[in-house]
């Protein structure tokens, strides 16, 4: 059952306001991504490796791009790895491989970033929007089913915030009807799904190396994935304006390489990122426990584990129900805590799609989840005390005082010294990740 809330939620128990707790760090802030942290760690290997492509001169392609791709293909376990300039771009070049033409229709989800539907309009073809599964926000494939006709050209399940879409009932529906699937692995580097990687799951998988994402690069980046040869060939021409040899244009395509800094970047990164994908399954584990330890379960819905698959946990998204989710995180912001809404307006309510002629109601699932999700860090590096400190605020907020007393107990023995002792810019700056670099 869902209890309710008073509005006076934003105060704490001993009528302090929250605010003034982060802010004479009683209990210390916790950022919604830490990236300098990530970095601190592994700053002179990135400074050697970007040092030896500067002095290198390659600086489009080249030598590292080439190594990673051969690196990712290793990891991933896929014959083919093609790069790109970013997750937006992988999309694309997908769909124009796939020779997705104007008046085509493309099925995906609706309850997704931007890119996975722009990138259907960009070709003038039509998105056919699916409604979710409500627990796991992934495509639902009766719906995806329903939705195919003689006119549907690629099927589009996105893999969203971690965890693999329900790909043993999306194939069969795919291949029944002779339909490419177009994986949109963005956010699931390294999820798996009985024992494969995600994007050696369909036709072509789709990645991004945006800076959030579990391996992020020092700008935009992305990669393709597939184990077809025919389509393996046609990514590599169309990603260099479909040239071959120099200057000799076989097909039109588009600019999309991946620069040499890039790549070296994120060689330098890709060792660690088994370890810190399986730290973000520690965090969401701890937060799983914390939510049960803290009797929230009348209160919020938390994500849970993907029996069929690895599960990557690029983001940790709890549903808030019965319209509290945006006091909550008002509640958070003031204690600290970032947060961040994916999504808050579902694409087939986007300004820009209102010539397709989608209305509200029609993906109930969809519309629903935008008005009652909300994303907690979930990033490798944060600590045991900064999760203590999110749940402790969120039982704060549906008032169980005798909660958050543990909690601000067990947070003031575990405080991170960085976080509360030092001078209030630098605690400003361990907070990266602000709403312009998480929106993806
Ligand atoms: C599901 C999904 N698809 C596509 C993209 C686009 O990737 P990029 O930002 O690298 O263009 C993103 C996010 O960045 C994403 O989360």
């Amino acid at each position: 059952m869902i209890l309710p809330h008073s509005a006076a939620t934003t105060t704490s128990p001993n009528s302090q306001p929250a605010a003034a707790h982060s802010a004479s760090g009683f209990l210390p802030a916790v950022p919604l991504l830490a990236l300098d942290r990530q970095y601190a760690v592994l700053r002179d290997e990135i400074r050697g490796a970007l040092d030896r492509v500067c002095d290198s001169g390659k600086f489009v392609l080249g030598p590292d791009v080439h190594d990673l791709e051969a690196e990712l293909a290793r990891s991933l376990r896929v014959p083919h790895v093609i790069s790109c300039a970013s997750g937006s771009d992988a999309l694309l070049l997908a769909l124009m491989a796939l020779d997705i033409k104007p008046g085509d229709e493309v099925i995906l989800p609706s309850y997704t970033f931007f890119a996975t539907a722009s990138a259907v309009t960009r070709l003038g073809a039509v998105p056919i929007f699916a409604d979710i599964d409500p627990i796991t926000y992934l495509v639902d494939p009766a719906d995806v089913k329903k939705k195919i006709s003689t006119r549907t050209k690629a099927i589009v399940p996105v893999h969203l915030f971690g965890r693999t879409a329900d790909m043993d009932a999306i194939l069969p529906v795919a291949k029944a009807a002779g339909i490419p699937v177009v994986e949109d692995a963005a956010q699931s580097i390294l999820s798996t799904w009985h024992g494969r990687c995600s994007g050696a799951l369909g036709d072509v998988g789709c990645f991004s190396f945006y800076p959030t994402k579990n391996l992020g690069g020092v700008g935009d980046g992305g990669f393709l994935t597939t184990t077809r040869d025919d389509i393996a060939a046609k990514l590599k021409l169309l990603r260099v304006h479909g040239m071959e040899p120099r200057y000799y244009h076989q097909i039109v395509g588009i600019n999309s390489r991946l620069d040499s800094l890039q790549a070296a970047v994120l060689r330098v990164k890709l060792p660690h990122l088994d370890a810190w994908t399986t730290s973000r399954q520690v965090n969401a584990a701890r937060y799983q426990e914390l939510f049960a330890e803290y009797d929230l379960a009348g209160h919020v819905a938390v994500p849970g584990d993907e029996p069929r698959g690895r599960h990557v946990w690029n983001q940790f998204v709890i549903r808030a129900p019965g319209g509290c989710r945006d006091a909550l995180r008002k509640h958070l912001a003031a204690s600290g805590v970032g947060t961040e809404i994916y999504y808050p307006v579902p694409l087939h309510l986007q300004q820009c799609f209102e010539y397709l002629g989608w209305q509200k109601g029609d993906l109930p699932h969809t519309e629903l989840a935008a008005d009652e999700t909300l994303a907690l860090p979930i990033f490798p590096e944060l600590t045991e005390a900064e999760q203590r400190t999110v749940v402790g605020r969120i039982a704060e907020f549906f008032q169980a005082p005798q909660l958050m007393r543990k909690t601000e107990d067990s947070t003031r023995t575990h405080k991170p010294e960085s976080v509360v002792e030092e001078p209030h810019f630098v605690r400003r700056m361990n907070a990266v990740g602000r709403a312009d670099d998480v929106r993806c």
